[in-house]
């Protein structure tokens, strides 16, 4: 979002005249072809670095119910266990637009359980956005939060809550009943007022589709390059992750092996004798 927001301030956190992104920004973008930057953020010194380097929107995911509870899908995640994260990405960040993610069980139940939700996560966190998973079904959800001005950032395609329900983690919207359901999701939720949508793991043909009809930004997650911005889950793309990640991963640092090398040394030095060296310790003379 470099033009659009370099009016606003993008010269680091000193600048006076830095200011925050907000949702009309998302829509500016897309009208200028100008792509938004997201990353996935759970605690205060990784937004830190986020928001100084220029990243658009911090999602408070339920991701962290993996990177950082280690449950092995995001459904057993709380709302009580995301809100301190989301407050801490909060207070971290000085420009990024901060969106909290509303966990499974908290939203479903119909458009009086979303906004009871969605109003804590506004008020205890201080965040500027929710997101909820689901398009056509979540739809009454998103009407009801939006209008009691709340912004709201949807969730298409892949949507891990329901990983069961659609039978694992499956590309969505391949086919041609697949690409018809996933436009159909896409409307449902820039009707019900969106600002901006999530489209997780489809094919990038449909994705461009999609970007194409709808006036709210496209933003994709494994949906390729055509939609209007890019998210990606910060420790998958920091190589923070072990183990596998999805196809549509690009690992820009490689976080995990650096911290490894670094534990193996700090272990070996202190083994050896070699840390503390004289240089860190604290000599019985206030003096020197
Ligand atoms: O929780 C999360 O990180 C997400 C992204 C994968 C979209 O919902």
């Amino acid at each position: 979002m470099t033009d659009e927001i370099s009016a606003y301030g993008r010269s680091g956190p000193t600048d006076p005249t830095l200011k925050r992104v907000r949702t009309r920004h998302f829509r500016r973008a897309k009208e200028a072809g100008t792509k938004i930057t997201g990353l996935t953020s759970y605690d205060c010194l990784s937004a830190t670095i986020f928001d100084q380097a220029g990243i658009d929107f911090l999602l408070v995911g339920d991701s962290a119910a993996n990177a950082v509870f280690g449950y092995d899908s995001t459904l057993p995640v709380t709302v009580e266990e995301l809100l301190p994260l989301t407050s801490a990405v909060v207070r971290a960040t000085r420009r990024a637009l901060v969106v909290a993610d509303m966990p499974f069980g908290s939203y479903e139940s119909g458009p009086d359980e979303a906004l009871h939700t969605a109003i804590r996560f506004m008020k205890q966190t201080g965040c500027h956005a929710v997101k909820m998973e689901g398009g056509v079904r979540t739809a009454k959800q998103i009407r009801r939060v939006v209008r009691a001005g709340i912004p709201v950032m949807a969730h298409i395609g892949f949507t891990p809550q329901s990983e069961h329900g659609l039978g694992g983690h499956i590309i969505q919207g391949r086919g041609e009943d697949g690409e018809a359901e996933l436009l159909a999701d896409a409307k449902a939720v820039e009707d019900a007022g969106a600002f901006a949508v999530v489209i997780e793991m489809t094919p990038s043909v449909v994705a461009e589709r999609v970007s194409k009809e709808l006036l709210i930004p496209t933003i994709s997650v494994g949906a390729g390059p055509h939609c209007d911005g890019q998210l990606l889950v910060w420790t998958d793309w920091a190589g923070f992750t072990t183990g596998r990640v999805p196809k549509f991963v690009k690992r820009f640092a490689t976080i995990g092996d650096t911290l490894r090398q670094a534990a193996e040394e700090f272990r070996a030095e202190v083994e050896s004798g070699q840390y503390p060296g004289p240089e860190h310790e604290y000599s019985p003379s206030p003096a020197s």
